[in-house]
């Protein structure tokens, strides 16, 4: 049942289905920002439904990108590297993050000025991450006190060597997209490796770059070509069955087609680790990401300790994870900090929505510890407007003694509309 924003989430006995997760946000951002800067027409099927990455496409079009929309089919009539043009107003990323950052890294390289600005969760998110390397790179960027909105005046950009301080896959990629309009070589070493999908992405679209080992290089004027490329589904969308079928009794999903790069895959290992039983079939691959079947199945809940060299590979993961430990299970994450400056607070919201469901849960000053011995009690837990604890506290919510009320359970559109439709489909 929905009611104005919220959904009451019944007890369950378990899941079963079988379930094709919408195409990669993560992945259908880089396509569309990397489509608008080629010439010609480009394909993306499957793209992203969310509202994160229909943020991107008005971005694009606003820069003078044509866009055509057919169900999860994305048509974009690109530009050129360097060739976007003067947007008539503010362009608006909404709620996301991954827009804003890479955006401004294009925008770098551009010879007009743009502004950019979000909703209130965004307006607080850090920016100074992507503006000190940019700057260095010769843009001229305002902000207000380091966040949005954010005005950039682009031009001719030189390469930079630059060593990334919070290991963050946004400001690689803002880096990597400001040094294909940049002078000379652009050099990224990161401080720990973060999802690799800009890299893979250029490289379709006929860049060429180099990764060796930490650090990725690219050189400045190369030119794009349009192509017609499938999204996989995304992993971390798919990672809410995963977890409700590793959580309950009785339970199995299968989720056919879905990402599986390397350095998204971290929570199946961690599931595993958790108790799971994972089935992973790898059958092909579209535009050098991998993709294939993943099947899960319960038996058992064990604990689980998350150290900080897992969590670059598993950052978005982790409120579905401490979901899974609600479950009987147990959790501690270290060395994640970097939840704190996402859509919203996650360590504080997260430990705040379980508790109220009942949870045996604890902040820490860069993490969280989730003790699920006792069986939640269910209650109204608040997504403070953010969509992956929207979705895990229903995930947490199924195990409960009594029904639990989701506030804020529209934010799930930001990347999985449609996803209280499906949890009520595969409930047993
Ligand atoms: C993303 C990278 C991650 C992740 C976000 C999407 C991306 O952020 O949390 O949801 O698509 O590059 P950071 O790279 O800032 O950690």
């Amino acid at each position: 049942m929905t009611v104005r924003g919220s959904f009451v989430v019944q007890p369950a006995n378990g899941v079963r289905g079988v379930v094709r997760v919408p195409g990669d946000k993560s992945i259908a951002h880089r396509y569309a920002l990397l489509a608008a800067l080629s010439p010609g027409r480009s394909v993306l099927r499957g793209y992203a439904p969310g509202a994160d990455c229909r943020a991107t496409l008005a971005c694009i079009e606003a820069l003078g990108a044509a866009v055509v929309r057919a169900e999860a089919t994305v048509t974009v009539i690109g530009r050129g590297v360097g060739r976007l043009s003067s947007p008539a107003g503010i362009l608006d990323a909404l709620n996301s993050g991954t827009t804003t950052r890479l955006l401004t890294g294009v925008l770098a390289g551009h010879p007009f000025t743009a502004t950019i600005t979000g909703d209130d969760s965004l307006r607080r998110r850090p920016m100074r991450r992507v503006i000190v390397p940019l700057t260095l790179m010769g843009a001229r960027i305002g902000s207000t006190n380091g966040c949005l909105p954010m005005t950039i005046e682009g031009g001719p950009l030189r390469g930079i060597d630059y060593h990334t301080e919070v290991p963050s896959a946004q400001v690689k990629s803002a880096i990597l997209l400001a040094g294909l309009h940049a002078s000379g070589v652009t050099r990224v070493t990161e401080s720990a490796p973060t999802r690799n999908h800009t890299e893979v992405a250029l490289s379709r679209f006929g860049a060429d770059v180099t990764v060796t080992g930490s650090v990725v290089e690219l050189r400045g004027g190369q030119t794009l070509h349009a192509v017609d490329l499938e999204i996989p589904g995304d992993l971390s969308s798919a990672a809410f069955w995963a977890v409700a079928a590793a959580a309950m009794p009785g339970s199995s999903v299968e989720l056919p087609q879905v990402g599986l790069n390397p350095t998204r895959r971290v929570v199946l290992d961690v599931l595993q680790r958790a108790g799971a039983e994972i089935e992973v079939d790898e059958s092909s691959s579209d535009g050098g990401e991998p993709v294939g079947c993943v099947r899960v199945r319960h038996a058992g809940v064990r604990p689980i300790t998350v150290s900080p060299g897992d969590v670059p590979g598993l950052i978005d993961e982790l409120p579905a994870l401490a979901a899974l430990a609600t479950h009987g299970g147990e959790i501690t994450v270290t060395g994640a900090a970097e939840l704190r400056v996402k859509e919203s607070d996650r360590i504080s919201a997260l430990v705040a929505g379980l508790r109220a469901l009942g949870a045996d849960a604890d902040e820490l000053p860069d993490g969280f510890h989730v003790n699920g011995s006792r069986r939640l009690a269910g209650g109204v837990a608040d997504a403070v407007g953010d969509h992956r604890l929207a979705m895990s506290f229903a995930i947490a919510a199924l195990g409960a003694r009594g029904p639990s009320t989701i506030l804020g359970a529209e934010s799930v559109d930001v990347s999985y509309p449609g996803f209280f439709g499906v949890l009520s489909s595969l409930t047993i």
